[in-house]
């Protein structure tokens, strides 16, 4: 008899609803041949409105369903799960990698002429401790303006990237970082790169807009060994509806026929761990 040693080895992504998307375009850019699993956790999705506890504990329930699944390789395509979760899960499974989503501080210091950047992130990834000590260790002498965006994600969520709404929400969030004067900023949210035209139109075009899914994909591929047994896939699940998310991924990104299927986490000792 044979057996397989690789049965359905995959790489589990994961984010609050559509944002890790982004990542996930760049992911099947440079791993054509690999098995991906993506979970949108739409029905508890925006996470930025979220208490670190909550978003600590739904990002520990998705990696045991993706690892169950038959994850080797862990994408947290979220800023926001990034910031409150990673190391949480990294301490549950030492032994899987787990690829996070952070704002390049690194990147917009390197990018500076005038040593001021704005980050432009969820209001939880703005408070977060780990945000905080990401432009201590790097930012040095450079003025960092960090700007929460409450209800952005939900527009996107709801597949509105354009609306007189948005563009207001938009151009408010904006402010703060043109008073401030400064020539880069960080979309430190993976949700955002969907509208970046808006921001573009409220930055002006004196700012230098950068993202980060392009570094998270490749952070991936290095840590990412393909063999010859891995059967390309694409599974998608959502803990909202499958079928609003389905016409979302054709009306955004244009792919189609994609299997889209409900997940539910397993109640534990008869309790859902969080309220919708
Ligand atoms: N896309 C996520 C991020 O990068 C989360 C957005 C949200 O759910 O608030 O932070």
């Amino acid at each position: 008899m044979q057996i397989d040693p690789f049965p359905s080895r995959e790489i589990g992504i994961f984010d609050s609803g559509v944002g890790g998307f982004t990542v996930l375009h760049e992911l099947r850019q440079l791993l054509p041949g690999a098995r991906l699993r993506y979970l949108a956790d739409t029905a508890y999705a925006p996470y930025g409105a979220r208490t670190p506890e909550d978003i600590r504990q739904r990002s520990l329930v998705i990696a045991e369903h993706l690892i169950a699944s038959g994850a080797e390789l862990i994408v947290v395509a979220c800023n926001t799960a990034t910031a409150h979760a990673i190391e949480a899960l990294r301490a549950r499974w030492p032994n899987l990698p787990f690829v996070g989503t952070e704002p390049g501080i690194k990147p917009a210091v390197a990018a500076t002429r005038n040593g001021r950047i704005g980050l432009l992130a969820t209001p939880a990834t703005a408070a977060s401790a780990r945000l905080r000590s990401l432009i201590e260790r790097h930012a040095g002498d450079r003025e960092v303006v960090v700007q929460g965006c409450a209800g952005v994600v939900d527009h996107i969520e709801a597949g509105d990237l354009d609306s007189p709404e948005l563009r207001s929400l938009v151009q408010r969030y904006c402010e703060p970082l043109r008073t401030a004067s400064v020539d880069t900023a960080l979309l430190g949210c993976t949700h955002y790169p969907l509208i970046e035209p808006l921001w573009r139109a409220a930055l002006g075009p004196n700012v230098e807009l950068l993202r980060i899914e392009t570094a998270v994909a490749r952070r991936t591929v290095a840590l990412w060994a393909p063999m010859p047994a891995d059967q390309a896939a694409l599974n998608i699940e959502t803990s909202g509806d499958p079928t609003a998310l389905s016409i979302w991924i054709e009306r955004v990104l244009g792919w189609r026929r994609l299997n889209v299927q409900a997940w539910q986490p397993e109640t534990q000792n008869g309790q859902q761990t969080l309220a919708i």
